[in-house]
């Protein structure tokens, strides 16, 4: 049986480590790369408000409840969730959910690791001042010839996936803190002066009235890619925030923390899109532009500022920590979960794991270049093809996994994490594991966990399904 105050893979200093791991892995390619896309392919405005919804009334919930979890249990999310299930009289398969998201967590690292190597590849550019008074044709031609390289991106995504199989092999709770503990605020400084850029363009109200744009009348396109971008950018429904909740000292309260975590996460991201919508339209391309939007925005505000070549630098260099802090905390529930199988050593384990998410990270750099016509799930009059060459709906194996990972498989797996806490975890051990700093506010956020959560990712789904 687990010891409740320690957990064989380390406890962190104190509850500012655990602030700064889970804001690591929660503050990423997500807030920077995906949430500006995202807004832009869904036409803003609408988007972004059932974004905030989800984040507020499903993502934050389950965070905390995670991170409860993860604390009680002190394992890994698999191992946590057998145990704390035995303990509630409760099936010993509800460990499954939390395999999945493990699952989901390592799809994700699949191709997040090549969008980070993306930036790895800006580092340099910008260190070579490739950028100097770029416009947005040459920037859209740079991120083009980039993508269209499978060389060049298997070279980034081989080097970022070692650096972060490197730190996981060390251990989590070592060597992490020193390094986010200035890159993180250094990050957000850098976006601050982004914004500063954005604001002189004169066309910063046009981002504005973009983003915030609610028209409620319609309901937006995109309430599922909402959804699950709002579980995705918190990293909740995968077990990470639950396996860095394992590492967390017994007295701090979650609450207070969990709730800090998820504002910076979301400040973050509203920063970000308010900094680049200016830009794009200022440069006159397209906000549904897709994935390049950020690599082909910033360039162009870096190209055009006083020492731009220094800052874009610099940024890039946060934004390929961001993702690296983020990567981490894709890995360690399952390596976490090995090394309490096995005994085997962390290092072998690590290897081995993402060597695996290597492999299916390489479907993602073909995705854009050699196998950019291999589409699956094509629906056309005949029905629905599993994969068909060329045609004109489906998803590349990139949007697939995207899909399945972000739209499925965290609110699923956030869904049965929401189930758990608020149905079989025993609602004591619950209130007493928050320890909010205002009690008051417990059948709030209880009521939350058990109803709104729940309810709210069975009305997408039912949405999506009905569309
Ligand atoms: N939250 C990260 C981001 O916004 O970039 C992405 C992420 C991290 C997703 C960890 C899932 C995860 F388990
Ligand atoms: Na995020």
């Amino acid at each position: 049986m687990a010891n409740e105050n320690v957990s064989i893979h380390g406890i962190w200093a104190s509850r500012w480590v655990f602030i700064l791991a889970a804001t690591g892995s929660a503050v990423g390619l997500g807030n920077i790369w995906k949430f500006p896309y995202m807004a832009g392919v869904y036409g803003g405005g609408a988007f972004v408000l059932v974004y905030l919804l989800c984040i507020a009334l499903i993502g934050l919930p389950i965070m905390l409840a995670e991170t409860v979890l993860g604390r009680r249990g002190r394992q890994s999310p698999v191992n946590t969730l057998r145990s704390l299930a035995v303990q509630s009289a409760a099936s010993p398969r509800w460990s499954w959910a939390a395999m999945m998201g493990m699952i989901a967590a390592l799809l994700i690292l699949s191709f997040y690791s090549v969008v980070a190597g993306w930036s790895l590849d800006y580092i340099i550019g910008m260190g070579r001042g490739e950028f100097a008074a770029i416009d947005g044709p040459g920037a859209g031609e740079r991120f083009n010839g980039l993508t269209a390289d499978p060389w060049r991106l298997t070279l980034w995504h081989s080097l970022f996936m070692l650096v972060t199989a490197f730190i996981i092999a060390r251990g989590v709770v070592a060597g992490l803190e020193r390094s986010l503990r200035i890159m993180m605020p250094m990050l957000f400084v850098l976006l601050v002066i982004l914004l500063g850029y954005a604001l002189t363009t004169g066309h910063f109200m046009e981002g504005v009235e973009f983003l915030f744009h609610f028209n409620l009348s319609e309901v937006p396109d995109g309430i599922l890619a909402a959804m699950g971008h709002a579980f995705f950018t918190l990293s909740v429904g995968v077990g990470s925030i639950m396996v860095f909740g394992a590492y967390m000292p017994k007295k701090s309260s979650i609450g207070s923390t969990v709730i800090t975590v998820a504002l910076l996460d979301t400040v973050v991201a509203l920063t970000a899109g308010l900094a680049l919508f200016p830009i794009v339209f200022a440069a006159g391309l397209e906000p549904g532009g897709g994935p390049g939007l950020m690599f082909v925005t910033l360039p162009i505000a870096f190209g055009n500022i006083a020492m731009g070549q220094v800052f874009g630098f610099i940024f890039f260099v946060l934004v390929a920590v961001a993702a690296w802090s983020s990567a981490i905390s894709m890995l360690e529930p399952a390596v976490a979960y090995w090394v309490e199988r096995s005994g085997r050593s962390r290092a072998q384990i690590t290897g081995c794991i993402a060597l695996f998410c290597w492999v299916v990270g390489l479907g993602t750099v073909l995705s854009f270049n050699v196998l950019a016509d291999a589409k699956f799930f094509v629906r056309d009059a005949l029905g629905w093809h599993l994969i068909q060459w060329g045609a004109e709906g489906g998803k590349t194996f990139f949007e697939l996994v995207d899909y399945l990972t972000s739209r499925i498989m965290l609110p699923l797996g956030g869904l049965l994490f929401a189930l758990f806490a608020g149905w079989v975890l025993d609602r004591e051990v619950f209130r007493a594991e928050l320890g909010l700093r205002y009690p008051r506010l417990f059948p709030v956020v209880y009521w939350l966990l058990r109803y709104v959560a729940p309810v709210g990712v069975l009305i997408v789904f039912a949405s999506e399904l009905l569309k």
